[in-house]
């Protein structure tokens, strides 16, 4: 998050399961729209958090299969691990303040005597997390009889909102940040159920609600307190995300029983909730536009090229439009017409050159020649094109360093090209931008076979 120096102008914290991934989506049609709205419009000023119940071992897995964005923040395990960046950085703070009254041992005893439930895979037990299989029929019985067994070994349950824990936090966070143990938390433990199936329990002062007081906390207390908070779930280890004072929330359209009754009971009527109609990402983008958050409108969903002609001076929307544009020529989508290429090559300064990954540098327009042969080449294949980290930085008088990573997957083979690029603004139209240069390395681990594989 040390990307950006002031506020977010919007921070969104989404669940990945069924919120921003939608599993019966193959395609991830709603994923790749979010993707090109958030880097045409809001990654270069506000901060992108995923809250995810899943392990780091499994959420890397979901990231090799999916095309998911990087995130600023990285909230894993049910908000009981958090990382900063790409290097995803710990939050050892975070860790101590879980270790408080926290006792894996009790838990793990008082869980073994009831049958009924069924540990779940090794990686996704945690520090501070242990977590089960339970059926729905059996979930409600359980989990009060659990509670009392564990009260009875010292550990106090309650059902405190992210509200009150922020209260809490407000006194405690100067001192977890200071590395002391002393908290004004009496309670331990907190069971929560999600997805008709999973039983996780943790630290009471865990949980995705607390872990983005937390931060939220720790943000303000920097003077970068976001101006906006958007949160977006489908489960019940969602619900508390929406009890976390001024956020906005998003309810997608295929949530879970559970969550929608966590709803009904305590946050209905709450005009800063709503339940969308679009699934998944579909229902995130729908948010955006429902509580005027900012640009709704992914460039994926404007087809009219006349409309996308309408530049506006932002280099971040330029990359975007110029690799859908990249990913429907091949694919076939758009007209095969002579006009596409002439308005390609004056997006191309003439004398703009290219630094293909192998380390061949060429004239650029070289590079639009072969691109205009590859018409419809990847019509019969699934191919997919998307940006990530795009970042720019204006180091002259309208002249932009542009960075990000360029990702293109065809049929099984996934590639990645860390981007570098100069972007001027037109001498004779300054309300347009154009490429002047243009250097493309492989990701680590992303080199093809042929490495001389054409690439842009
Ligand atoms: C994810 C985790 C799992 C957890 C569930 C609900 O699926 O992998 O351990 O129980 O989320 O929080
Ligand atoms: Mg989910």
């Amino acid at each position: 998050m040390d990307r950006l120096n002031g506020s977010a102008r919007l921070m969104i914290v989404s669940d990945l399961d069924f919120t921003m991934v939608d599993h019966h989506d193959p395609e991830n049609f709603a994923l790749l729209r979010f993707n090109a709205l958030w880097e045409a419009y809001y990654r270069h000023n506000s901060l992108l958090v995923f809250s995810t119940g899943r392990s780091p071992t499994i959420y890397g897995e979901l990231r090799k299969q999916r095309p998911l964005l990087t995130p600023d923040i990285t909230i894993m395990s049910v908000g009981t691990e958090i990382t900063y960046g790409e290097a995803m950085i710990p939050d050892d703070s975070w860790k101590q303040y879980l270790d408080h009254k926290w006792d894996r041992g009790i838990v793990t005893e008082e869980t073994a005597k009831f049958p009924e439930l069924t540990l779940q895979s090794e990686t996704e037990q945690r520090p501070h997390k242990v977590s089960f299989y339970v059926e729905k029929t059996k979930a409600s019985e359980v989990m009060q009889a659990l509670s009392k067994n564990l009260e009875k070994r010292g550990m106090y349950m309650s059902t405190k909102t992210a509200a009150e824990v922020v209260l809490e936090l407000r006194n405690t966070i100067f001192e977890v940040l200071l590395q002391y143990y002393f908290v004004l938390c009496q309670l331990d433990v907190k069971i929560i159920y999600s997805n008709g199936v999973a039983l996780d329990i943790l630290p009471q002062g865990a949980g995705k609600g607390q872990a983005l007081a937390y931060l939220l906390e720790k943000l303000k207390a920097e003077g970068r307190g976001p101006v906006k908070v958007l949160v977006c779930g489908d489960s019940g280890n969602d619900a508390e995300l929406f009890t976390v004072p001024e956020v906005y929330g998003v309810m997608v359209s295929n949530a879970h029983e559970e969550l929608l009754e966590w709803y009904a009971e305590n946050a209905r009527g709450n005009p800063q909730i709503m339940h969308a109609t679009g699934r998944c990402a579909a229902g995130i983008i729908q948010a955006f536009g429902n509580f005027s958050l900012g640009p709704h409108v992914s460039p994926r969903d404007v087809r009219d090229s006349e409309e996308r002609n309408q530049r506006i001076l932002n280099p971040g929307h330029e990359v975007v439009n110029f690799y859908l544009f990249y990913e429907r020529w091949r694919r076939g989508e758009v007209e095969n017409s002579e006009l596409y290429m002439q308005n390609l090559r004056t997006l191309f300064n003439s004398s703009a050159n290219y630094v293909h990954p192998s380390g061949i540098d060429q004239p650029i327009h070289q590079v639009i020649d072969t691109l205009a042969k590859l018409y419809g080449d990847k019509r019969e294949t699934d191919f997919w094109v998307w940006v990530d980290c795009v970042s720019f930085a204006e180091i002259s008088r309208d002249s932009w360093l542009v960075r990000f990573n360029k990702w293109e997957i065809s049929g099984n083979e996934l590639l990645c090209c860390l981007t570098k690029g100069l972007m001027n603004s037109k001498v004779d139209a300054p309300h347009e931008l154009t490429w002047m240069y243009l250097h493309q390395t492989w990701l680590d681990g992303s080199v093809p076979d042929n490495d001389k594989t054409w690439c842009i």
